[in-house]
């Protein structure tokens, strides 16, 4: 593999560009940050001319792939009548009344553009609603990079990374973070019900807001233990502390219903992005009547210039279009796709006497090099070969396949048979070349 056009532009954009990416994360790719020249379906094409199966899918939002006709067609139709108005116009009512519809929490919607603005968002609500400061956050758990809630971020793929908080003090994820901005945060390992329920308890008076992924999908594709997320909606309820599932990974991925209606368990707030316009900028906080009309009553103010424009709810009417057809067809392709790759990933590493494990709870999966059995809690988590997996990562480059380096993949709906026997293969050159995984 050539990446030497890719080497040069990142010295071009050294020069212009802070960093020389546009999101810290995408500086981390061995052997280097590469230059995309173009997508189409589950490929796609660096500047050096190099081509690659695509599971990094953008971080997540490219649940239909790159480049496709459906949402290319809508956003085409879209931008015609124009862009973006600062005035109301039929698309987001559209989007909003089928969000309530496939949503079994969402009574209201509001927009956004990222998710880290849906969890400010969504933050705000709780803590007007409630009266209350304090929010129960997660080891391990991501949600986006906002002061309020941006604390130590284990990823293998974090350059800037403060020291551990498994104390359970949160401390800034990053230089220049307020260093009064978590004061309010309360870091809880997850997976705990009797800690949850000890804090819970004797904290109620001040909390807000218990927010959580509903799968630990950025450390691990960790699941919630069997009544560990039905013990958080109890008690949460029994304290008047609004429950947030925090969906921007999981929304429409594990299902239109996102996570909780897989589990079953209705949060009274959901935040979600990434898949939602399938690559185009949107996000959105989902909720029941009775905190959402804050909004209304003019309790909490949300703004945003862009929110909610026509391009991005086309884009996510159409996705929403595509993965709702026949029946739910785009989601039974992707679950196989994946429980393909899982199962084809541990048998060759039974073969090859390769230690790991892969956490595949759905279409979005984690693989991981290490001597445990499985990894079930975050702090076997932290136990794995990051490096190891990033030197994978850079094999598996070379072998044409796309990964991002800290283990986690995504798998999009036009994510073929043909795919998953390439990739196979691929994991199957690099474990049989490199003695380096071998245990
Ligand atoms: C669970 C979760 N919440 C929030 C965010 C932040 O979303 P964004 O990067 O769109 O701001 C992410 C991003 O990866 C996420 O995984």
């Amino acid at each position: 593999m050539k990446t030497d056009r890719s080497r040069q532009m990142l010295a071009e954009a050294n020069q212009y560009l802070a960093g020389g990416v546009a999101s810290s994360l995408r500086a981390a790719m061995k052997p280097t940050p590469l230059y995309a020249a173009g997508g189409k379906g589950a490929r796609v094409y660096d500047v050096d001319g190099n081509e690659y199966i695509d599971y990094l899918l953008a971080y997540g939002p490219l649940i239909l792939g790159h480049s496709h006709p459906l949402l290319n067609e809508k956003v085409y139709q879209a931008m015609q009548k124009g862009y973006t108005f600062g005035l109301q116009h039929e698309g987001e009512i559209a989007l909003a009344k089928r969000l309530t519809e496939i949503l079994p929490c969402a009574d209201k919607v509001v927009f956004s553009g990222s998710g880290t603005e849906a969890v400010m968002m969504a933050l705000r609500l709780a803590r007007a609603y409630t009266g209350r400061q304090k929010v129960v956050r997660f080891h391990g758990h991501y949600h986006g990079w906002s002061d309020a809630i941006f604390t130590s971020f284990p990823s293998a793929d974090m350059k800037s990374q403060a020291a551990g908080s498994a104390a359970g003090e949160a401390v800034p994820g990053t230089g220049g973070q307020s260093v009064n901005s978590l004061e309010d945060v309360i870091l809880l390992p997850w997976n705990e019900p009797d800690v949850l329920e000890r804090t819970l308890t004797e904290r109620r008076e001040e909390i807000a807001a218990v927010i959580t992924e509903p799968i630990m999908c950025n450390s691990g594709c960790i699941s919630p233990r069997e009544g560990y997320l039905e013990a958080m909606r109890k008690l949460t309820e029994q304290y008047g502390i609004v429950l947030i599932f925090d969906e921007v990974i999981t929304g429409f991925r594990l299902g239109l219903g996102g996570a909780h209606e897989r589990f079953g368990i209705t949060p009274d707030l959901m935040t979600m992005g990434k898949a939602l316009a399938g690559g185009i900028a949107l996000s959105a906080v989902a909720g029941k009547n009775e905190i959402m009309n804050l909004v209304a009553e003019g309790r909490v103010d949300h703004l945003g210039t862009l929110n909610g424009n026509t391009v991005s709810t086309a884009a996510a009417m159409a996705v929403l279009d595509e993965l709702g057809r026949d029946n739910g067809a785009a989601y039974r392709q992707m679950e196989r796709i994946a429980g393909q790759l899982a199962e084809g990933i541990r048998s060759l590493m039974k073969k090859y006497n390769v230690n790991g494990v892969v956490n595949q709870p759905g279409p979005v999966f984690h693989m991981m090099f290490t001597d445990q059995q499985e990894v079930a809690h975050f702090d076997q988590f932290g136990r794995r070969d990051a490096a190891k997996y990033g030197l994978f990562a850079e094999l598996m480059l070379d072998e044409g396949i796309l990964l991002r380096p800290n283990g986690l993949w995504y798998v999009s709906a036009v994510h073929g048979d043909k795919e998953a026997e390439e990739t196979l293969k691929a994991v199957e050159n690099v474990f049989a070349k490199r003695p380096e995984f071998t245990a």
